[in-house]
């Protein structure tokens, strides 16, 4: 196929991409790939160059590029009924399937399910329903919402303010005033390097506890994190941490959302993330895994105890006042089921637990020793490798150095693998698909021993 030129031009002149240097793009500077096709876990742009993707897009694409049968539901709906609207009552084969589906595998004190189409929005109903809830109850003044430092839960208004990263934040004007952050369950930037995990986690919950009460728990309506920080550093928590945090939550009444974005439907080699650590959500925040990526869509997975106050609140108020035109869009929910599918029929919730791990070991096995690598870490197909001036000190590198967008950049020059610098430290993240074979995660590892001595010696 003939290259079209202009695209370089026409991208530069008319598309404004997200989480993008502006001004450098627009005069040049910054390289824009156009990705032209993908099968497995290699994409291709469309110079002919074929890299092998271990983000998965933004760990999105768990089964993998190019699965036709995602892509021929897809179509088989197109062509059926491409939209039909799921207001008062309306539904389609495929969102009613699909609701079913998840909540099949969903932990069994949930109830439903509300579709819309990405993290960022499906946590904006979160809230809107958490405010909904407490006002149904009687408690007006129970709206605050604790997120975590380094969380990340979207770049919405509220969402953005979820999300506890300095980028997300700075000349935005966020986080508005009814969102407050804690301290993020990171052992490994502990600022007291003489706690042990354990000390670290009863410090976590104390300063949740701390907070609660300088604020008063009747003004604290729930809080959010991630089982596993991922944009803020791909971090696990630290053993007891989620039994520590839910003790917290209990006693002062307030709920409890999992945001499952990148964990729900196998990531951590669990269905959820929830069942991986024990934890017991009011309400669990679901996109990406869901189709794959294919098609977007997202969703909030609500419990019986929230359900049952919606009913009270539509019983008294009339219909709920919330829902997007897009709200489970067919084609949507056609690929999620197609994807949920896969995901059985392939055992790929098991390969990211196996090869996760694999993968996991290989890379702290090949580069914990070097010098400037201070830690390695993961969880099922997700893995991170943090960067230290001095280790002994844990001495961290001036964020001017750039040391981490410094090795993902030649990882993909040297080796055409593609790891995601983290925005906030000198992380370089893994979230292969699921489908990555041994042979690939030794490639990757390979690759980024590589890049970590090319830039770091
Ligand atoms: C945990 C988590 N929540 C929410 C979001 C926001 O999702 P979206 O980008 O689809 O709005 C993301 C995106 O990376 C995420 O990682």
């Amino acid at each position: 196929m003939l290259k079209n030129d202009q695209l370089d031009q026409w991208d530069r002149e008319n598309f404004f991409h997200p989480s993008t240097h502006l001004a450098q793009h627009a005069r040049g500077e910054s390289p824009n790939r156009v990705i032209k096709t993908a099968s497995g876990v290699f994409i291709e742009d469309r110079d002919g160059n074929k890299l092998l993707d271990a983000f998965a897009g933004l760990y999105c694409v768990n089964v993998g590029y190019g699965r036709q049968e995602i892509a021929e539901a897809i179509g088989d709906q197109a062509k059926e009924l491409a939209y039909y609207h799921s207001y008062v009552g309306h539904g389609t084969e495929a969102s009613i399937t699909l609701s079913k589906m998840i909540l099949d595998r969903a932990p069994a004190n949930m109830s439903k399910v509300y579709f819309g189409l990405g993290g960022s929005d499906a946590n904006e109903t979160n809230v809107k329903l958490i405010w909904y809830y407490n006002n149904i109850l009687g408690r007006p003044e129970k709206k605050k919402i604790i997120s975590r430092w380094r969380g990340y839960h979207g770049s919405g208004l509220v969402t953005g303010s979820l999300t506890g990263l300095e980028l997300f934040h700075k000349k935005f004007d966020l986080p508005i005033e009814q969102v407050i952050h804690t301290e993020a369950p990171y052992y490994f930037r502990r600022n007291n390097l003489d706690q042990t995990e354990e000390q670290f986690v009863a410090h976590c919950a104390a300063e949740l506890e701390a907070l609660i009460e300088h604020e008063g728990a009747d003004t604290i309506a729930a809080f959010i994190g991630e089982p596993v920080l991922g944009t803020g550093g791909i971090v696990p928590p630290p053993a007891g941490y989620w039994a520590a945090i839910q003790a917290v939550l209990k006693k002062h009444d307030i709920l409890l959302v999992a945001d499952e974005v990148v964990t729900g439907f196998g990531r951590l080699g669990s269905m959820f993330g929830s069942d991986h650590y024990g934890i017991e959500a009011d309400i669990i925040t679901i996109a990406k895994g869901l189709t794959s990526a294919y098609a977007p869509l997202s969703g909030s997975i609500i419990s019986d105890k929230v359900w049952k106050v919606l009913e009270q609140g539509t019983d008294e108020n009339g219909p709920i006042g919330h829902g997007w035109t897009y709200s489970a869009h067919p084609i949507g929910a056609a690929a999620g089921v197609a994807n949920l599918k896969l995901i059985d029929e392939l055992n790929l919730v098991q390969n990211a637990g196996e090869t996760g791990a694999y993968l996991n070991a290989t890379m702290a096995e090949a580069l914990s020793g070097h010098a400037n690598v201070g830690d390695v870490r993961g969880e099922g197909m997700l893995c991170a490798v943090e960067f230290v001036k001095d280790k002994g000190s844990r001495t961290f590198f001036d964020s001017a150095d750039k040391i981490g967008p410094q090795i993902s950049a030649k990882l993909l020059e040297q080796d055409k693998v593609i790891a995601r610098a983290m925005p906030q430290g000198d992380i370089l993240g893994f979230a292969p698909p699921f489908c990555l074979s041994r042979a690939e995660a030794d490639q990757v590892v390979a690759a980024a021993l590589r890049a970590v001595q090319a830039v770091l010696g």
